[in-house]
């Protein structure tokens, strides 16, 4: 799992039927007793069975919340409040009574128990949105949450068909939106699955029989659950769109989620396959989709944003400003796709364009695939394939990969093939310049620790260089600054490693190694040497340069694609060899050479940066030289081989 951090809202929730009447109760427990009871002249009845819990002059009503949160009316409800000296809110009903409870408890810090009528969620989350002069500001702050919500299946049960299905349809977008949000974790990604399996479940239900009071326990538990999604982690695409819609164009919330939630989810599907595959799991449909557009339409629900009273004229404004603010979501926001989806969704079309998602047809393929390596013998093979199955799908199905990019990469590997020989190696150099090479080695080399680390051993060694004794220039006189180096190897237990079989190589002053240069008669500027018996090494050569990867092939076409620079930093390779210990690939790289940042192969790290110091004057072994040179010192701490070899199992 990727790093998370799960913070809950510390409200408490009391979930069940006849929970209405916990409300003195509930209210008891903050240690108050003076409720201002905010409702809409449709609660009458559920206000009285709260009335009736307290003593006389106890509780006052509030019946006027309205829609948006007018500031006006907020002002009302405080001088009401004040007059009977409230010392908490009790609210009933949806988004109109929750708002005005949130407006007041933001103004005065009181308490707040809500009973919420719909499915919208308001309940939980930190969010206000308030109206003054027709303009709507939105708010967050902790003090907005209400303290405890009472989940009353008595509530919902006159809850008219239409606003049931745009309500559960707008449940059913948090616990989507959950799934592929940035904070997504175990915990939501629960909630939000078995939302929208109640949600699928029960709404049909609903909708044949308004009265079933187990398939409206089962929604009003759904949202319970969606709307914790809600609360705990960011929302996405779709209530972005549906933000701009009812902000800008006055539409009505709930049934705008109820069009734009499966045109939304059609637009990430490519992005968020496994995301699209849970919901459509959950709702029990082969696509999510087209699967939701289907559900919502046999429901009766609303599909086009022409019949909310969206104008077509108003599709463009609305593209561009859902394009405008960056959000989090999987797939890039653009305006063209935001005009095509909206397009789509205000002529009632199928979602995607009419074009439906073949999530169904791409699982059965994926398992049958996988299937077909269910006898390999070995564990690991098999596990490996598999997984390679896995990821090349995934790839195919995130990007919605055409045949004609699909027989490009195909092309690109067979020339990259083609290309490669035993003097060229362009698959290798295909896998350094992606970094998985650098990936391979850091999974297979750097988990010992207070060891040297590793780096990638190149195209450009060549097996069994020269025994060569210490003390020689392998230089041969090539035009360079003279570079001494004397390095240490060592045993992770600090003791000299004596006799170890150090390889080196390197580039001449230009970037070239000598196999790269027909004219030059090597071995040149590569050696074996053997350290001596305190583990010491001392050689000479000149100091190398910074050079480019060939170009010359695919990869080079790949790096001019992507606008990135062929080179390495400038660097001198070492494979040590000794006896009871491991074998040691690795790179030094000297500290004022460029592309250190942005080496080509990401070969590059930091331990193996090293000051080449210039130190003048007289040479330790009395060599003459007549200008500038350098000094590389450096000791090779080397892994001891473990005294019981474990391999790594597919465990
Ligand atoms: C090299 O350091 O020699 C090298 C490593 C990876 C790709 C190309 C060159
Ligand atoms: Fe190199």
């Amino acid at each position: 799992m990727d790093n998370v951090v799960y913070q809950t809202a510390p409200a408490r929730v009391v979930f069940g039927p006849r929970s209405t009447d916990q409300v003195h109760d509930e209210v008891g427990r903050l240690g108050r007793s003076r409720v201002l009871l905010i409702t809409t002249p449709a609660m009458r009845e559920a206000a009285a069975r709260v009335e009736a819990q307290f003593p006389p002059g106890a509780i006052v009503r509030f019946d006027d919340a309205q829609m948006h949160t007018p500031v006006k009316i907020t002002e009302q409800a405080l001088v009401v409040l004040n007059a009977h000296d409230s010392d908490v809110l009790v609210a009933i009903g949806g988004g109109s009574a929750i708002g005005l409870a949130k407006a007041l408890a933001v103004r005065t810090g009181l308490d707040q128990v809500v009973l919420p009528t719909t499915y919208s969620g308001s309940e939980v989350t930190p969010v206000l949105g308030e109206t003054a002069d027709g303009v709507k500001t939105t708010r967050s702050a902790p003090e907005i949450r209400p303290e405890t919500v009472i989940y009353d299946v008595d509530l919902t049960l006159s809850m008219p068909v239409g606003l049931t299905v745009t309500s559960a349809v707008n449940a059913l977008a948090h616990a989507a939106e959950a799934l592929y949000s940035a904070q997504a974790n175990a915990v939501t990604d629960a909630l939000a699955v078995r939302a929208i399996s109640a949600i699928g479940h029960a709404l049909p239900v609903v909708v044949q029989d308004p009265q079933n009071r187990d398939a409206r326990s089962e929604l009003l538990e759904a949202a319970w659950l969606a709307g914790t999604c809600l609360g705990t982690v960011g929302m996405g695409l779709h209530h972005k769109l549906c933000h701009v819609l009812g902000g800008t164009f006055d539409l009505p919330h709930a049934a705008t989620h109820t069009v734009v939630l499966p045109h939304a989810l059609a637009y990430n599907a490519p992005a968020a396959p496994g995301v699209m595959r849970r919901i459509a799991e959950a709702l029990g449909v082969p696509d999510a989709p087209s699967g939701l557009h289907d559900l919502i339409s046999s429901l009766g629900g609303p599909t086009s944003l022409a019949t909310l009273g969206l104008a077509e004229g108003d599709l463009a404004r609305a593209a561009a400003l859902a394009a405008a603010s960056s959000y989090p979501s999987p797939r890039p926001v653009t305006e063209k796709g935001m005009r095509a989806l909206l397009t789509d969704a205000w002529h009632g079309r199928q979602p995607g364009g009419g074009r439906r998602y073949p999530g169904a047809e791409l699982r059965q393929l994926l398992a049958e695939v996988e299937g077909s390596f269910g006898d390999t013998a070995q564990p690991r093979l098999h596990a490996l394939l598999a997984s390679l199955v896995r990821h090349l799908h995934g790839y195919v199905a995130e990007n919605d990969l055409t045949e004609a990019e699909w027989m490009a990469g195909i092309d690109f590997l067979t020339r990259t093939g083609q290309m490669s020989s035993a003097k060229r190696q362009e698959f290798i150099l295909f896998s350094d310049s992606l970094g998985v090479s650098s990936a391979v080695d850091i999974l297979g080399n750097s988990r010992n620790t207070g060891t040297t680390p590793s780096a990638v051993l190149g195209p450009f060694y060549v097996e069994g260089p020269p025994e060569t004794p210490q003390g020689t220039d392998i230089g041969a006189g090539l035009d360079g600054v003279p570079l001494l180096t004397e390095v240490r190897v060592v045993s992770d237990t600090g003791e000299p490693l004596a006799g170890a079989v150090v390889d080196v190589w390197q580039s001449n002053k230009d970037g070239f190694y000598d196999v790269q240069l027909p004219e030059v008669e090597g071995p040149v500027l590569r050696a074996r040497f053997r350290t001596d018996d305190d583990g010491l090494l001392r050689y000479w050569s000149i100091l190398p340069s910074d050079y480019p990867i060939p170009t010359d092939g695919p990869v080079g076409e790949m790096l001019a694609a992507t606008n990135r620079h062929a080179y390495r930093a400038a660097h001198v390779h070492f494979l040590i060899n000794a006896v009871g210990h491991q074998q040691l690939i690795t790179q030094l790289f000297p500290a004022d050479t460029t592309y250190l940042d942005s080496d080509a192969v990401f070969g590059v790290k930091q331990p193996l940066i090293v000051e080449f110091t210039n130190p003048g004057g007289s040479t330790p072994d009395g060599r003459e030289i007549a200008g500038e040179w350098r000094r590389l010192d450096y000791t090779f701490t080397l892994a001891r081989v473990p005294a019981v070899a474990t391999t790594r199992t597919s465990g």
